[in-house]
């Protein structure tokens, strides 16, 4: 690995955005922290310095919510024209679009993911669902419902439906798709309405400071969006409990899902939640081995298997159960892992030293435990957060490689007799979030995506995203559903109206 050979040369518009210390959007004003602090943010393909951003804390985030609250319960956002509300959304989607390059290498030297995957799926992506989520602003709809009151028999009555915007929401995020994280969560919330407190990843604050100057730039009122930058426990903490905060979206550990839950539970805020994931990722016996196995490949090891969705537990039929392992490994081997601003990188640096510390103690662990390793299972080199794409064959599911989610580019895989044998085993798991069937036999693929227990089910197919599908967990993977339909119901308040006539 030569990561300083060919880099793509830095836009002009990045290399100023990160020269000078970032500061954070409160009430449509650009400002430092109160307390004046500030943070570093680095480059985990080196561990050097990149940018400096705003330390926030308790006091900035009342600030923040204050704004929100005020542009909620007097501003013109909740109460201008839908029509009016989805053109800014829709002019958000434009402007990442134009911008596009900008933000595809924040993304990559923040990230650390390769240059080529942000401008292909990060950034399109969160515009898309901009474009997706403006269209909806118009299409909000409650229903006319007819009544049977038992005890009021002549009366006549006229019921119906309002759909309201929740309120405030504080939404917190993580570093593994910045960009698309904040999309993900925006695009519904400023479609139903609402206002919003953003805090964005310690790790990776720089493309959602810039993504919410695109916001003001299409149009958003002040106050409607303000982001945050800071640590969980100073910062996000004190978000997910202030009481002029109507809802909490959170994603990240379910750890830390836990505690926004505990956090809400004072004056029962709304709450959605997407966490972790152990995810199944299933080959039979008739599948097309070449797709599975670059399938399952590309399940595991795409993001650095930092995706919550990531296909870690790979089973395969145990008569193609030798072949399906090879393969991986062999894709596995032919990885070109560097800078994520090299365009030769396939697989970029873990986000950063925690991480890095991270994934390698599960490896530790899994050497310890008896796992036998297929193919990697070692950091590579000593500078930045590089580790090998690793398979790991022989494990069991008291093994924590099996049981934990990793959040890296490690893959466990075992062989399975019938589908009556694997369906408990693919379903043992806290987690429910995503899982994946390869097999050309059509009744064999969607009676077992029926029986998995999980939010999303991929078939012959895996990390394809839309913002039409709706995406979550079952379990421990959450609560809810971002995108789609469901992302808008879980903004909004129902309101039943009852008028006699
Ligand atoms: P984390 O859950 O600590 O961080 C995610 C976000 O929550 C960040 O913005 C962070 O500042 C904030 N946060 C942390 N503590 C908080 C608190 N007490 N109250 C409010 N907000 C808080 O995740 P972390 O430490 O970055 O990663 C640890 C593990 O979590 C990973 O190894 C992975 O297993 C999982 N994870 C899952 C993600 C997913 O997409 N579901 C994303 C990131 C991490
Ligand atoms: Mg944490």
């Amino acid at each position: 690995m030569n990561a300083q050979l060919q880099m793509t040369p830095l836009d002009a518009r990045v290399a100023s955005f990160i020269r000078k210390p970032r500061q954070v959007l409160i009430d449509g004003q650009w400002v430092a922290a109160k307390s004046g602090k500030t943070f570093e943010v680095y480059d985990p393909s080196t561990g050097a310095e990149i940018a400096r951003v705003a330390a926030c804390e308790k006091a900035d985030v009342d600030a923040a919510v204050a704004a929100a609250r005020r542009a909620f319960d007097s501003g013109p956002w909740a109460r201008m024209s839908p029509s009016q509300r989805g053109r800014i959304i829709w002019k958000i989607g434009d402007l990442i679009l134009q911008n596009l390059e900008e933000l595809a290498q924040l993304e990559s030297l923040d990230n650390g993911k390769p240059i080529g995957v942000a401008r292909a799926a990060d950034v399109p992506l969160a515009a898309d669902l901009f474009h997706y989520m403006a269209g909806w602003a118009t299409k909000l709809e409650g229903n006319t419902i007819g009544l049977s009151v038992p005890y009021t028999p002549d009366a006549q009555y006229h019921a119906f439906t309002r759909r309201e915007p929740i309120g405030v929401v504080a939404q917190i995020i993580p570093w593994n798709f910045p960009l698309l994280m904040a999309a993900w969560k925006l695009g519904p919330a400023l479609t139903t309405g609402c206002t919003v407190v953003l805090k964005v990843a310690e790790e990776t604050p720089l493309s959602g400071l810039r993504l919410a100057e695109l916001c003001q730039e299409a149009g958003l009122p002040p106050g409607v969006l303000n982001v945050l930058t800071g640590f969980g426990e100073t910062c996000g903490a004190p978000l997910a409990a202030h009481p002029q905060v109507d809802k909490v979206a959170f994603t990240g550990s379910t750890e830390v899902g836990k505690l926004i839950v505990k956090a809400a539970s004072n004056d029962l805020k709304k709450v959605t939640l997407e966490l972790g994931g152990k995810s199944p990722n299933i080959v039979l016996d008739d599948a097309d081995l070449d797709l599975a196995i670059a399938g399952a490949a590309n399940a595991i090891f795409f993001n650095h298997g930092q995706c919550c969705c990531a296909g870690s537990r790979l089973f395969a039929e145990e008569s193609i159960y030798d072949e399906v392992v090879a393969g991986v490994a062999e894709h596995a081997k032919g990885i070109k892992v560097g800078s994520g601003l090299d365009p030769q990188t396939e697989m970029g640096p873990l986000v950063s030293t925690e991480q890095l510390d991270r994934v390698c103690g599960f490896l530790d662990s899994g050497q310890a435990e008896g796992a036998e390793t297929v193919v990697g299972g070692r950091r590579v080199g000593d500078t930045g957060y590089f580790v090998e794409p690793t398979v790991l064959a022989g494990t069991n599911p008291q093994m924590k490689v099996e049981a934990e989610e990793i959040f890296g580019p490690v893959v466990t895989v075992k062989p399975f007799k019938s589908t009556d044998e694997l369906l408990p085993s693919a379903n043992q798991s806290n987690y429910g979030l995503a899982a994946g069937v390869w097999t050309n036999d059509i009744k064999k693929a969607h009676r077992t995506a029926a029986e998995l227990k999980a939010g999303t089910v991929w078939i012959n197919c895996y990390n394809v995203f839309d913002a039409a599908m709706p995406f979550g967990g079952y379990k421990e993977s959450g609560w809810g559903r971002e995108m789609g339909e469901e992302a808008l119901e879980l903004y909004t308040e129902v309101k039943a109206v009852c008028a006699q006539i």
